[in-house]
């Protein structure tokens, strides 16, 4: 079968629907066999758990076509394992992680003509989620779930592809000490929806949430991590003590990078908003965001610039994007165990 007929080059971060997906319900205390469907459609109970208590989580990972034709996955086993973590926290079953891996390789598989072609610039997103069907009234967990894989192919996050950004410091909260920043749950996202819709309308692409115990501490944003480089070309990474930070597998793979492969000092420690004028570059990073330059934070009207500018990605995080997406996309070599060829 040849590829679906898009302007791959020109599609954005939006939801165009694939021919399959994956579903699995969880009933009388077990996971059915799961198959692949073309069935996108869900259907309810009014009283199912997840629209009234909002027990749902998700993923979110990428199937790259590589330089020599391959489709791959970049380190699911890492999506899977968070996944785990997710629904235990929110008292949901857990999908068996190796079952995990294969629903995600057959639905890409069934779909594989959907994978944008190499060097288009676009990936095909895998959206993972594990939602409660179950009926509750009480508040307590309910006793049935699905968890679904669907894909859908995307161009780059934010408009403008690689162009630095601007984001600004939100006056909201994202996670709330010790609560559920660190899980990949709808709910987090819920609470975001309205600070992004007002960081947009007043021109920014983004908000960088501070740590909501006291506002000191730069944590995340909306949709993904932040990293930063110094004066001398170190990675700053920072790190929640108060474990409210989603443990991006973007971020832990570039620490690896920007460690054993440029051989780059990394630090990941608390960062304060007061030192962040000392860097020289900032990134966001994510599945969707990939590493997306970050030219200038606006604090309260008050301008954090970085020597990067406006118009291109900075030295640092310009390699440390070429490497990762190399990785992704075949044209480096990976570490042991990052590449999972479908
Ligand atoms: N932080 C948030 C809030 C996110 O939604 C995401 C996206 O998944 C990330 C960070 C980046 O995580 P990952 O690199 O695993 O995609
Ligand atoms: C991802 O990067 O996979 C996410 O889930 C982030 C979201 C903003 C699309």
């Amino acid at each position: 079968m040849a590829k679906k007929e898009l302007d791959w080059s020109n599609i954005g971060f939006t939801y165009i629907p694939t021919d399959y997906r994956y579903v699995s319900n969880f009933k009388d205390g077990k996971w059915d066999d799961g198959e692949i469907t073309t069935d996108s459609k869900v259907v309810l109970s009014e009283d199912s758990g997840v629209l009234h208590y909002a027990q749902e989580c998700f993923e979110g990972l990428k199937a790259y076509e590589t330089k020599d034709g391959k489709i791959v996955t970049f380190r699911p086993d890492l999506n899977a394992s968070r996944m785990k973590d997710s629904a235990a926290r929110l008292e949901m079953p857990q999908f068996p992680e190796e079952r995990f891996l294969k629903a995600v390789e057959e639905v890409v598989a069934a779909n594989k003509d959907w994978v944008p072609p190499y060097g288009s610039g676009a990936t095909l997103y895998i959206r993972p989620v594990m939602f409660a069907t179950g009926n509750v009234i009480g508040v307590k967990p309910a006793d049935e779930y699905q968890f679904r894989i669907f894909c859908t192919p995307v161009g780059p996050y934010f408009k403008g592809g690689a162009k630095p950004i601007v984001v600004k410091i939100s006056d909201f909260d994202r996670a709330a000490p010790h609560g559920t920043g660190n899980i990949k749950a709808g709910l987090n996202y819920a609470m975001s929806l309205h600070a992004i819709v007002t960081a947009h309308e007043e021109g920014f692409a983004e908000n960088v949430y501070l740590d909501a115990e006291s506002r000191t501490y730069i944590e995340e944003t909306g949709g993904a991590n932040i990293i930063f480089v110094t004066k001398d070309g170190g990675l700053v990474v920072p790190k929640s003590h108060t474990d409210s930070i989603l443990p991006s597998i973007t971020r832990r793979s570039i620490v690896t990078v920007a460690r054993d492969i440029l051989g780059l000092n990394v630090e990941e420690r608390p960062v304060k908003l007061s030192e962040v004028e000392n860097f020289t570059e900032m990134g966001l990073c994510g599945t969707a965001a990939v590493i997306s330059p970050v030219g200038k934070i606006n604090d309260h009207g008050k301008e954090i610039c970085f020597a990067s500018g406006m118009d291109e990605m900075g030295p640092v995080i310009k390699k440390l994007y070429d490497t990762l997406t190399g990785i992704q996309m075949g044209s480096v070599e990976a570490p042991e165990g990052w590449i999972h060829e479908i």
